[in-house]
């Protein structure tokens, strides 16, 4: 047969497949999308990818047969006259060519997904379905047959092995894994169809910056994925996790089958937890650790945990060999809200918290529902306080919401808990987009801050021992900020007492009475005096004009907060 050399592989042709049956609905979310079948030789990509196609009433395309027309030759000629790399290089152009035209079933040959620039494009603009076959399955299909190169003349069972080795790894980057044994075509393709209309994407939120982009992924599930969310961003499939010991002990297993599942090598430091964890001590040492592992530049290291372990690994990240690619995987409601998103990373020090830190901005957060499973009733409720911030700060319509379905939020409703963790994370990343490194003289990133100096000075007087937790202080500190807001005439007294009820009825202290503790007026503004967010020595803060109108400022004079803190039962 003739085998015309040069870009003939680029000319893919089309089959159609006309001989449509059922046409099962799938999800909007697949519509546009062509279907990608990958998985080894004997796998039934192709018998599979015929009968998917058909009952779905879309053309199915088996890319092996693309390259062997466009080639005029048989693949095993191609491997035989121009050798592996050449056919690769065809390959390629051939599925590149395929995935831009219209949707499709495309049948990939075995070892197309191995290429990283065809799996990208895949990513792009189809599903990609594993199907995943025992060793004893594929020796079976396959030893009928002789006409694959990678076989040829060899123990099929020995090479099969090996190249499951090899591949499998790479293939459970697939969007969707399905098992197939020794069932008929039909029932596997049902179970494709099946599959196929189960799968959601994670919602995907992009922090975009001045130098750099990075997804927000939330949903349900992303541990047991991690590995195929994780690496097409990172540059080695090697990682070390940091996490502390509550947070091992329920979520550390799932992530380190999601991460084994595509070839993740892994090692795990384990902090002890809390916000004594944040200490320059222990950073010491996670990064001790970390070069103790021989980590190299290309080394990931991954935050596995609440905001405590994402502020104390990120900063790790940042200064072990001047910067190692970083994920946040925040369990926390607060660490996914907030902490996770937007790069700011620190431990304390005995000057005061968060007083030594980077801006590091992570490659990927995924934040897993499911994490929040686990999460005591007290510090979802914490977490809360950080998203109700969100509404207040911009988005009055969001504020809305909260007052809606603050409650179903913290009694645990997962779907009321996602919406809530993108709304929150849309929010900060924009903000964060705007002013990454509070760099604005006014408002920008500085609005993050509405309640927090109150709460950093509540947070300050417990002494950080758990007796408060940040986010119990920051909802103490929202309604405090509005009435400071509403003495100063900036903003009506019903809208302070919006706030106030809203925290309350969330299950939080909304007032300094509810804390059932004496606090002095003139301790409490010394703590504020010593935030970090003072500026050339004068009280700065967040106020607002309304619900979702908060603004930045820096000249509120002293007596006002001690008249608030004193009409709020504090001691002169
Ligand atoms: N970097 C930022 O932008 C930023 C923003 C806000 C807060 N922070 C920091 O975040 C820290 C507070 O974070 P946090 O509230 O997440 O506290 P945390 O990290 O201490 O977590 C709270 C507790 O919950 C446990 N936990 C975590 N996930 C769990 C789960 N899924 N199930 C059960 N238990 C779980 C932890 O072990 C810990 O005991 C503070 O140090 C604060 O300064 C940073």
């Amino acid at each position: 047969m003739a085998c015309p050399a040069g870009d003939v592989l680029a000319l893919a042709t089309m089959t159609r497949n006309t001989a449509l049956q059922e046409h099962p609905s799938l999800p909007d979310l697949l519509s546009g999308r062509s279907i990608v079948l990958v998985g080894l030789m004997g796998a039934g990509k192709t018998s599979i990818g015929r009968r998917l196609a058909a009952r779905l009433g879309m053309p199915f395309r088996d890319a092996d047969d693309e390259i062997e027309r466009a080639a005029g030759c048989t693949i095993p000629e191609i491997f035989a006259r121009f050798g592996e790399p050449y056919f690769r290089d065809g390959e390629r152009r051939v599925i590149r060519r395929l995935l831009q035209g219209p949707p499709a079933v495309i049948a990939f040959g075995g070892g197309a997904f191995m290429d990283a620039e065809t799996r990208a494009v895949a990513r792009q603009s189809a599903v990609s379905i594993w199907l995943r076959c025992s060793l004893r399955t594929l020796v079976r299909r396959v030893s009928a047959r002789d006409n694959r190169p990678l076989l040829a003349g060899g123990d099929h069972e020995a090479t099969l092995s090996r190249l499951m080795g090899i591949r499998y790894p790479i293939y459970a980057e697939a969007d969707v894994i399905v098992d197939c044994g020794d069932e008929s075509p039909e029932t596997t393709t049902s179970d494709v169809v099946s599959a196929l209309q189960a799968w959601t994407p994670p919602n995907r939120l992009t922090v975009t910056l001045s130098t750099t982009q990075y997804d927000v992924v939330i949903g349900p599930g992303l541990l047991d994925r991690a590995g195929a969310l994780l690496a097409p961003v990172l540059p080695q499939k090697r990682a070390i996790i940091v996490t502390d010991k509550t947070v091992a002990r329920l979520h550390l297993d799932r992530l380190l089958a999601g991460l084994a599942q595509t070839g993740f090598a892994t090692h795990t430091v384990v902090v002890e937890g809390g916000e004594a964890t944040k200490s320059v001590e222990t950073w010491s040492n996670v990064v001790d650790q970390m070069l103790e592992q021989r980590v190299e530049r290309r080394t990931a290291v991954l935050a596995l945990g609440g905001g405590v372990v994402g502020d104390l690994a990120g900063f790790a990240a940042a200064a072990t060999l001047r910067g190692l690619p970083f994920v946040q995987i925040p369990t926390t409601l607060l660490a996914q809200v907030d902490s996770s998103v937007g790069g700011k990373t620190a431990v304390n020090t005995k000057w005061g918290k968060n007083l030594l830190g980077a801006f590091y901005q992570p490659r990927m957060v995924l934040a897993d529902m499911d994490t929040l499973a686990t999460l005591p009733a007290r510090e979802l409720r914490a977490g809360y306080a950080e998203i109700a911030k969100a509404g207040l700060i911009g988005d009055a319509a969001f504020f809305d919401w909260c007052e809606a379905n603050g409650r179903a939020v913290v009694g645990g409703d997962r779907d009321a808990q996602a919406e809530a963790v993108r709304r929150a994370c849309a929010f900060k990343a924009a903000v964060v987009g705007d002013d990454e490194r509070e760099e604005k003289p006014n408002d920008g990133r500085a609005l993050l801050n509405l309640g927090h100096t109150f709460g950093h000075a509540l947070e300050a007087e417990y002494g950080y021992d758990g007796g408060l937790l940040h986010g119990e202080a920051v909802g103490v500190g929202l309604g405090l900020a509005f009435k400071l807001s509403v003495r100063l005439g900036h903003c009506e007294q019903a809208d302070a007492d919006r706030v106030v009820s809203h925290v309350a009825a969330c299950g939080m202290a909304a007032d300094l009475r509810m804390l059932n503790r004496r606090f002095s007026a003139g301790t409490l503004i010394g703590h504020m005096r010593r935030d970090k967010k003072v500026r050339d020595g004068a009280l700065t803060f967040v106020l607002a004009r309304g619900i979702g109108q908060a603004f930045t400022s820096a000249d509120v004079p002293v007596e006002a907060v001690a008249e608030l803190l004193r009409d709020e039962g504090c001691e002169v």
